[in-house]
């Protein structure tokens, strides 16, 4: 099979074509014929850093949509020829991926491969950040960094959906602000200089919830525009910045919560919960309620081109790669 591999960690030039022997699924696992594979941040992370890679060469890729071709031992579904999305720890970049069994998830018929690749990783974060750790309610003003990009484009869309008075994004470039307006933000800061902003905007009272992908000095900047109650989730470290710290002198003035989330953590440790996130933010998308738009479609052997494009910092909505759609 096909499969796009690293054999060294590096910039997008490190991603290769590679003829991989076919693999069957073990025990617990899942093969699904790849029609779609997303791409995410994590990815830039994976071949840049090695952000959880064991061994090299390493063949990159957290989520796909597909056929299921065969299930290993011990399995009970989906059947073979089941339409699927799922969630994997590596890999995705190939004509089959193998996912735990856990965390495939049968599509609704009303979502196709194309979007579904470009569903398991952030619209379940984006649900997950807002509802299950954020605690959403009615009326509360959310702030979210990185507001164009995939997680950001689907929680402008689910703080909206989910009661929220006041919904800000926040980007590197006014150019993505046309982007998040239409996905449900109200207002377009930029990351230089959004504290003051946001401040204004909430007469000095602040945000009730902020979604930090970005890490480092953003983290604290972020914090201090956070309202009384308010309660901060941190999900990346984007920026690349040394890691946040945050105590009692920090949260205990405003009775603020800081919080953190890792969806291959949860993947990892609690499947269960996880897809009852998944169905959860599933139905959202069958019913029309979020969109998730794939702005830009590779064929699988121009995958270094997405990463380009994703590191740009350009790139608004969700990137997915064409394996055999
Ligand atoms: N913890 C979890 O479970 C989890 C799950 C999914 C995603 N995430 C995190 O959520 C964030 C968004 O992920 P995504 O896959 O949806 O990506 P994305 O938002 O489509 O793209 C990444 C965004 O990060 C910002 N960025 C900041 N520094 C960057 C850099 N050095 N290079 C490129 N982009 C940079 C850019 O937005 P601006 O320039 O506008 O800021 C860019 O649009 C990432 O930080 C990712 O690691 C975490």
């Amino acid at each position: 099979m096909r499969a796009i591999v690293f054999e060294e960690l590096g910039g997008p030039e490190v991603l290769s074509v590679a003829e991989l022997p076919e693999r069957r699924p073990g025990p617990g696992q899942v093969a699904v014929d790849v029609a779609y594979a997303g791409v995410n941040f994590m990815d830039l992370m994976v071949r840049s850093q090695g952000h959880r890679v064991d061994t090299l060469p390493f063949v990159p890729g957290v989520e796909v949509s597909g056929v299921v071709r065969a299930v290993g031992e011990g399995v009970t579904g989906p059947a073979p020829g089941t339409r699927v999305a799922a969630h994997l720890p590596a890999g995705g970049y190939a004509e089959t991926a193998i996912a735990p069994a856990s965390t495939v998830f049968p599509l609704p018929d009303a979502i196709s491969l194309r979007t579904a690749a470009a569903l398991p990783n952030v619209v379940p974060t984006a649900y997950a950040l807002l509802h299950e750790i954020g605690r959403l309610k009615d009326g509360d003003r959310v702030l979210v960094h990185s507001a164009a990009g995939g997680v950001g484009t689907v929680a402008g869309q689910l703080a909206r959906k989910g009661g929220a008075s006041a919904v800000y994004g926040v980007v590197s470039s006014l150019d993505k602000a046309q982007h998040a307006v239409k996905y449900g933000y109200d207002r377009v800061f930029t990351t230089d200089a959004f504290e003051q902003e946001v401040l204004q905007a909430t007469g000095g009272q602040g945000v009730d919830i902020a979604l930090d992908p970005l890490g480092g000095d953003v983290f604290g900047r972020t914090l201090s525009v956070l309202g009384r109650f308010g309660r901060i989730v941190s999900y990346g470290n984007a920026a690349g910045g040394d890691p946040w710290q945050a105590g009692y002198a920090d949260t205990a003035t405003r009775a603020i919560s800081v919080a953190g989330f890792s969806l291959p953590r949860l993947a990892a440790a609690d499947p269960a919960r996880l897809r009852a996130i998944v169905d959860a933010a599933f139905a959202a998308v069958a019913a029309g309620e979020v969109e998730v738009p794939v702005t830009e479609e590779f064929e699988l052997a121009d995958a270094a081109q997405a990463h380009r494009l994703l590191e740009s910092r350009t790139s608004t909505g969700k990137l997915v790669l064409r394996v055999a759609g």
